[in-house]
Formats: C-alpha cells, sequence, structure tokens
C-alpha cells in the first residue's frame, strides 16, 4: 500500500491548489476534500475555460476520476446544486457515479449565513473577515451536536423537521440578539425540500470506500481547502477558519487513520496573500502591493475582495510544514514575479529585539521581517518547461527557499493553465 497523497495549502490559502490537485487527478482514483466548503475558491483553467470549484473537489473536470466529499465538510446544497449545474453546462457532467457525499456531512443552512454576516457585522474593528458563507456557525453546530447532516436531509421527514425546528429555535435566540431577524424553520424546510430529491442520489458512506480504496492501492488524492495557517487550533487564532486544515484533518474528516496518509504536499505561493484580518508580517503596501496584486489577479474567488499581499515568508511556511507535515513543496506563480528588478524573502523576524527563524504563528503580530534580496527574473518564466531552462536567478530564488525549508520542491507553476508546469529534477 502507497498511502495517499495529500495536497494542502501552506500558506493563508489561495495558493493555487485547484490546478495542482487537477494536475495529481489525471491519474487518480479519488479525489477526496476532508473539510472546509465554500469558503473555498479553487480556479482550473482548461483549454482557456475558467471552472471555479468552490466544494466540488478539483478532480471534477478528468473523467476517470471519482470524487468525494467527506464528512468533515460542511456543504451548500444549493451551492453544490449550482455547482453541479454549472459543469453540465460546460459539458463536464459529474454523475452519483463519479461524486459521492458523505451521509455524515453536515449542511449549511441560510440560518448559518445569516448569524456569519450578522455576527461580523456586530463585531466591528474585531470582525475576522469571513466569506459570509456560514462556514463557522455550520462548524459550531456539528459539534455542538444538533446539526443537519446529509443523512438527516434523505431520512425520514419526520425527523428532518425535529432537527430543523430544535436548531432553529436556538440559533434564532442568537440570530435576534445580534440584532438581525428571525429565521423560521418553515422556511428551512422548504429549503432542504427543495434541493433533497436532486441531492439524494449522491449520498452516501465515504470513509470505508475511501480506506478500502487506498488499502487496495487505488490512487487517491485529498484536496485541502484554505491553508494550514487558517488551522482553527494551530493558525493564527482567532483570524482563522473553523475546521482542521493540514493533514492531520484528512483522518478526523475523513474517517480514516493515520496509517493511510502517504505523502502531504504543500502549496506555497513564490509571494505571499491573505484575506481577510489577521496577522501578516511581510505585508507590502502602496505601489508595489497593488502592482503584485495585480500582476497575480490577487482577487478572491469566492468573495471578489482584493487579497493582501506580500513577500514570501520562510519562518512562516516553516511553521506551515511542521504544521501540516509536509514532505514536499508545489510553488505557484512564479511567473508572477517575472518583471520585478528584484525579489525579497523573510528569512527571520526580530520578535522583542531577538531574531527568530521559527516562530511560533501566535507570535507573528510582533514581527518584524528580516528580508534577503535575491535579482529578479523576466516574465518568460511563463514560457519555460523545464528545469534547468529557468533563469538562473529564479533558481537560486527555488534552491534557498527549499534548503531553509528542509523540503524538496515537487513541483513549480509558472501559469494558470494545465500544461504551465515543471517537474523539478530530484535532489
Ligand atoms: P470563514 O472560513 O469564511 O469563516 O473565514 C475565516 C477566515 O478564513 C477569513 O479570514 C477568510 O478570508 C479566510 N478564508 C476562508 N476560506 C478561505 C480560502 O479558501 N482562501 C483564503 N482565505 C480563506
Amino acid at each position: 500500500m502507497r498511502g495517499a497523497k495529500v495536497v494542502v495549502g501552506a500558506q493563508w490559502g489561495d495558493e493555487g491548489k485547484g490546478k495542482i490537485v487537477d494536475h495529481f487527478a489525471r491519474s487518480a482514483d479519488w479525489v477526496v476534500r476532508y473539510q472546509g466548503g465554500a469558503n473555498a475558491g479553487h480556479t482550473l483553467v482548461v483549454d482557456g475555460r475558467k471552472t471555479v470549484l468552490h466544494l466540488i473537489p478539483s478532480g471534477a473536470l478528468h473523467p476517470k476520476a471519482r470524487c468525494a466529499i467527506a464528512a468533515g465538510c460542511v456543504v451548500d446544497p444549493e451551492g453544490l446544486l449550482a455547482e453541479l449545474d454549472a459543469l453540465e453546462a460546460a459539458g463536464a457532467p459529474l454523475t452519483p457515479e463519479r461524486l459521492r457525499v458523505s451521509e455524515r456531512a453536515h449542511l449549511v443552512l441560510s440560518i448559518h449565513r445569516h448569524l456569519d454576516v450578522a455576527r461580523e457585522a456586530a463585531a466591528g474593528a474585531a470582525a475576522i473577515g469571513t466569506t459570509g458563507r456560514g462556514i463557522g456557525p455550520a462548524y459550531e453546530d456539528a459539534v455542538g451536536r444538533r446539526g443537519v447532516r446529509f443523512a438527516e436531509l434523505v431520512g425520514p421527514a419526520s425527523a428532518l423537521a425535529d432537527r430543523v425546528e430544535r436548531l432553529v429555535a436556538e440559533r434564532n435566540l442568537l440570530l435576534v440578539g445580534l440584532g438581525a431577524a428571525p429565521v423560521s424553520a418553515a422556511a428551512v424546510l422548504a429549503e432542504l425540500a427543495a434541493v433533497r430529491e436532486r441531492l439524494a442520489p449522491y449520498v452516501g458512506p465515504v470513509g470505508a470506500v475511501i480506506a478500502a480504496a487506498i488499502e487496495g492501492d487505488e490512487t487517491v488524492i485529498f484536496e485541502g481547502a484554505q491553508g494550514v495557517l487558517l488551522d482553527c487550533l494551530h493558525g493564527t487564532y482567532p483570524f482563522v477558519t473553523s475546521s482542521s486544515t493540514g493533514a492531520g484533518g484528512v483522518c478526523t474528516g475523513t474517517g480514516i487513520g493515520p496509517r493511510l496518509v502517504g505523502e502531504v504536499l504543500g502549496v506555497t505561493k513564490a509571494y505571499a496573500t491573505r484575506v481577510g484580518a489577521g496577522p501578516f508580517p511581510t505585508e507590502l503596501n502602496g505601489a508595489l502591493e497593488a502592482r503584485l496584486r495585480a500582476a497575480g489577479g490577487e482577487f478572491g474567488a469566492t468573495t471578489g475582495r482584493p487579497r493582501r499581499c506580500g513577500w514570501l515568508d520562510l519562518p512562516a511556511l516553516r511553521t506551515a510544514a511542521r504544521l501540516g507535515g509536509l514532505t514536499g513543496l508545489v510553488v505557484t506563480k512564479l511567473d508572477v514575479l517575472g518583471g520585478f528588478d528584484e525579489v525579497r524573502m523573510a528569512t527571520g523576524y526580530r520578535v522583542n529585539g531577538q531574531v527568530v527563524e521559527d516562530a511560533d504563528v501566535g507570535t507573528l503580530a510582533d514581527a518584524e521581517p528580516i528580508y534577503e534580496v535575491f535579482a529578479g527574473w523576466g516574465p518568460e518564466v511563463g514560457q519555460v518547461r523545464h528545469y534547468l531552462d529557468l533563469p538562473a536567478s529564479a533558481r537560486h530564488f527555488l534552491e534557498r527557499l527549499s534548503a531553509a525549508v528542509e523540503l524538496p520542491i515537487e513541483l513549480v507553476s509558472v501559469g494558470p493553465e494545465r500544461d504551465a508546469i515543471i517537474a523539478c529534477p530530484p535532489r
């Protein structure tokens, strides 16, 4: 048994995981989402056509790959149907033979979205800057043992009504307390009635199926969402998402043991971005940030918000390597830095007058980055397909990065299209 391959974000999300998962999905039997929900936005560009997936795994565009949404995800049923419709309209339909949704996955209901938005509005300066997709409230209800799962959605109508009524009654107390209008259980039940029949054929067990697939030496890719530094417990709390974004989340989210996990690839941009509030030591501002944002198209795939942009941050990446259990790296968007006369990466921080190389993310708020400056490279890296054809300055940057984090770089992405990818020579 080889064990499964896990692809996680090694920063604060938006690292370009979708394209990398699509790359591996060419030869995959299964691609599995194990945490998060429609807060994610995974962009795939195939033959000039852009597909943005929020819930459906990025194996969807490979007809032989089957996709699974595991118990650890929170799923907005209307959003899922909209994605299925969009794939069908694009000529890439995902039938129930190719998509399975765990009966244990929790539903994101409209009341969760209302709670998310009302809470953020009430928080003022303490707002997290969530995606507003109801993710936090849905996970709260899951661990609060009052959530509604796909098992209830497709089960007896009276049991579903009981569950929804209890959840809505409890959560309306908070909604009203936050100054928002209460939601009626009847309205939530009507929303669920409208999606139930279409979604039922997709619902079934996931954990046991995926465990058997890995044990049977099938190729299974786990697709992380968000990034390791947004992990609910170990990230830049409280400016985090509400799930376990690292490789550990694969086990709890899917319901399999750690023995079944093989390698863990961490995806990092050649620079750094962050959406929403929270510490970001290498954040730029002014013209340089605007240039990087424009060059990288750094606007949220889910919310359209401009992303905060900065230089690559090695201490944060080292922390991510530990948290994520990384065995290798993938570097994306190297082409975006093409055209800068010089580029930088933070090799350490100065925290309270002391130089540190491996800071706990909790200390990031006080960190002053220490930069190493590199000669730039030109935009022609976007056309390069072989590692040794990269300009020496770009290779030097990558090799410094790899050595500093003590991880091999396996792939370098130099553009959004499928073929804009470079396999790195083995170390
Ligand atoms: P939530 O996951 O919507 O609750 O948002 C919590 C924090 O995580 C906010 O800062 C969001 O901007 C951030 N976040 C959530 N999902 C993503 C993502 O897929 N990419 C980048 N940031 C994300």
